[in-house]
C-alpha cells in the first residue's frame, strides 16, 4: 500500500496522456501532427519552460465537450489514487480553453462530472483551483474571472502559472484582490524559472498562501528564513524539474537541504503524462535518489495535508493525517 497523501500541484491539462489524446482527437475530428502516441512520446524532451508549453497547449485542441473534460479527470483520479493520493488540489487554465471557443462552463462542469463524485468512485477528495495564464494581459486574468462568477461555488482558489520570466506577480495585483474580495484562496508559480524577489512579490503583492515550486528561494537566505518562519509551504515537483532542466539531476535536487533548513515541503507531480510520473513515482524518486529517510517521507506526505485547503473539511484533514502517522513502509 503506497503512503498516503495529497497532491497540490497538479495541472489537469497535463494528465493528458498521449493514448488519451488520440482518443480524443478522433472523437473530435482534429488532427494531431504526430503519427501515433509513440510518436507523440517522442516529442517529450524538453529545453526549459517554454518548449514544454508549446505541446501542452496544442495538446489541449482535442479537449473540446464535457465529457472531454471529465473523462482527462476519472483518468488523473484513478492514477492518483492507485499511488496513495487521497486528496488532489487540481489546476486548470480556462483561458487556454476560452481561446479556443470552449466556454468556461464546458470547462468546469465537465471537470466537475468527476470530481463531484471522485470521493466515492475514487477515494479521493478534490479543490479545483483556477490558474491565470502570467503571459496573457492583467486584463485578460479579469474577464477570466468574471467568466468564472457563476462557477464559483465549484472553484477554491486562483494560481499563476504558464511562462514566468519576465511576468512579475505584480501584473496580477487587481485580479489577486479581486479574488481575494470573492472569497478565494490564492497560491502562486514563483521561483520555478524566475527570480527568488518573484517569490517574495508574490507574497507581499498577491497575498498567496502557498507557493507553487518556490525552488529559487534556496538564492536567498532571508528569503528561507521568512518562508520557515511563516510556515509558507512550497509545492515542489521534482520529476517536473528535471524534464525542464530546473535541475541537473534529481540527484542534485535541493529537496534534502530545504528539508534540513526548516521549508514545509511537498512533493507533487505537476504535469505528470509529460514528465514521467504521477505523485507517488515523484516519492519513489526522491525516496531512491536522493535517499530520503522513511521519517523524511513520512513528513512530506503529512505536509501535503497540512499545507491543503481542507479548512472547510478538517475531519478528513484529521482522518488522512492519522493514515499518514500509522503508515507502516
Ligand atoms: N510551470 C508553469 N506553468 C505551467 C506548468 C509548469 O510546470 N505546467 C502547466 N503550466
Ligand atoms: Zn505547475
Amino acid at each position: 500500500m503506497p503512503l498516503p497523501k495529497a497532491e497540490l500541484h497538479l495541472h489537469i491539462e497535463g494528465t493528458l496522456e498521449p493514448e488519451l489524446a488520440f482518443e480524443l482527437a478522433v472523437r473530435n475530428g482534429v488532427a494531431l501532427p504526430y503519427e501515433d502516441t509513440e510518436a507523440l512520446r517522442a516529442a517529450y524532451r524538453f529545453d526549459g519552460l517554454q518548449s514544454f508549453l508549446d505541446l501542452y497547449y496544442a495538446l489541449t485542441a482535442v479537449l473540446r465537450t464535457e465529457q472531454d473534460f471529465a473523462d482527462l479527470a476519472n483518468a488523473y483520479l484513478a492514477r492518483a489514487a492507485a499511488q496513495g493520493v487521497r486528496h488532489a488540489e487540481i489546476f486548470f487554465d480556462p483561458q487556454a480553453h476560452l481561446a479556443r471557443g470552449v466556454p468556461m462552463g464546458t470547462v468546469v462542469e465537465g471537470l466537475w462530472r468527476a470530481l463531484g463524485r471522485s470521493e466515492e468512485n475514487h477515494g479521493v477528495s478534490t479543490r479545483l483551483i483556477m490558474c491565470f495564464l502570467r503571459d496573457e494581459s492583467a486584463g485578460s486574468a479579469l474577464r477570466t474571472l468574471d467568466e468564472a462568477k457563476p462557477y464559483l461555488h465549484r472553484i477554491t482558489g486562483v494560481g499563476l502559472d504558464s511562462a514566468e520570466a519576465g511576468h512579475p506577480p505584480v501584473k496580477f495585483r487587481a485580479v489577486y484582490e479581486a479574488a481575494a474580495a470573492l472569497g478565494l484562496r490564492r497560491v502562486a508559480h514563483a521561483g520555478e524559472e524566475g527570480p527568488p524577489a518573484y517569490i517574495t512579490e508574490a507574497l507581499d503583492v498577491l497575498g498567496v498562501e502557498r507557493v507553487d515550486h518556490g525552488l529559487r528561494c534556496m538564492e536567498d537566505p532571508e528569503l528561507v528564513a521568512r518562508l520557515v518562519r511563516e510556515r509558507i509551504p512550497l509545492t515542489l515537483c521534482p520529476l517536473s524539474n528535471v524534464r525542464l532542466r530546473a535541475v541537473d539531476a534529481l540527484a542534485g535536487h535541493p529537496l534534502p537541504a530545504m528539508l534540513d533548513a526548516g521549508l514545509l515541503c511537498t512533493v507533487n507531480s505537476d504535469d505528470p503524462a509529460y514528465f514521467g510520473g504521477y505523485a507517488g513515482d515523484n516519492f519513489d524518486a526522491v525516496r531512491r535518489e536522493l535517499g530520503l529517510s522513511e521519517e523524511r517521507l513520512r513528513e512530506l506526505a503529512r505536509n501535503s495535508f497540512l499545507a491543503s485547503f481542507l479548512e472547510d473539511d478538517e475531519d478528513r484533514r484529521a482522518r488522512c493525517l492519522a493514515e499518514v502517522e500509522a503508515y507502516e513502509f
